[in-house]
């Protein structure tokens, strides 16, 4: 086998490029220790933060935790705040505090934002039926588990899932498929159970019934730049994330709940 190390220059001319002329890489290829290292180093030294809001204005104002200058002093491990066994200390819903010292504030989109942020600490969100999840001893396998957002956007102030561990919260289930998805029916060879999705997700590369529908819960900064949303851009805007949480957990927001919690969804 030969590995095309494709460059800027052979990508770009790779049209009338000959494949045979782009420079390989030997097979297999490892990286020495020094230049995990430099890479790890690199990519944790990046980060993306919104810095400033229409409504709320500049997001570390008054002494609130948005914006790039504070992000990367945020301390990250696989694990931190995991729900089970954080070696640090027991796992706290209260995950998002960027916004803590604007609660109440007498701008009133400032404390929307602050409401949002403890609306995702803390609305109750009843979780079954998750890949991943509900199926998985690790987690003490819950039939039923009443968590909050941050139950699975657990990463202190960056809401990713800090465990490496995938979640099937039903977004690719053949039921969700609009007319522009593919869609897959799958069958088990061992017990026929059939499913459909539009997206296996990590059985793609696992091969595992149990893995189909599954993806990685991603960092929540910076979203106000990055609509749609979710993998599959599902969701074309907030409040098309919000409908499709409601629906798949039965979640019920008030007006008012609904609009603070985008606010905050809207300054990360
Ligand atoms: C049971 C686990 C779970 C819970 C609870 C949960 N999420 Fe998610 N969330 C995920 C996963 C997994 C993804 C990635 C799905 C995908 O795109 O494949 C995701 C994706 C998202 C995204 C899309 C981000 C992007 O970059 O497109 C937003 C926004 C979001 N969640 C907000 C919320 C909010 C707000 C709540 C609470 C109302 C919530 N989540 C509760 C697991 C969860």
């Amino acid at each position: 086998m030969i590995v095309y190390y494709l460059t800027s220059k052979c990508l770009n001319l790779r049209a009338n490029t000959p494949f045979d002329r782009c420079p390989t890489l030997p097979v297999p290829y490892t990286l020495t220790p020094a230049q995990q290292k430099g890479i790890v180093d690199f990519e944790m030294g990046l980060a993306t933060a919104q810095v400033r809001d229409d409504e709320a204005g500049w997001l570390s104002d008054a002494g609130a935790l948005g914006g790039p200058d504070d992000i990367l002093g945020f301390p990250f491990y696989i694990g931190i705040n995991d729900n089970v066994a954080d070696p640090a200390g027991p796992f706290n819903e209260k995950a998002m505090n960027l916004f803590r010292s604007w609660a109440g504030s007498h701008q009133e989109d400032r404390a929307s934002v602050a409401r949002g942020e403890a609306i995702f600490n803390s609305k109750p969100i009843i979780i079954s039926g998750v890949k991943g999840l509900n199926d998985n001893p690790y987690f003490g396998s819950p039939a039923t588990l009443t968590g909050t957002c941050t139950t699975c956007h657990n990463t202190p102030q960056m809401g990713n899932h800090s465990l490496a561990v995938a979640l099937d919260i039903g977004l690719t289930d053949g039921s969700r498929r609009t007319p522009d998805m593919p869609l897959y029916t799958l069958r088990n060879l061992t017990t026929g159970q059939e499913v459909t999705t539009t997206d296996p997700g990590l059985a793609l590369s696992t091969g595992k019934w149990k893995d189909v529908g599954r993806f990685k819960g991603p960092i929540l900064r910076g979203l106000a730049a990055r609509a749609p949303y979710f993998h599959n851009g599902f969701a074309k805007d907030f409040d098309a994330v919000l409908d499709f949480y409601t629906d798949r957990f039965g979640l019920v927001f008030s007006r008012k709940e609904r609009q603070d919690l985008i606010a905050f969804l809207r300054s990360l």
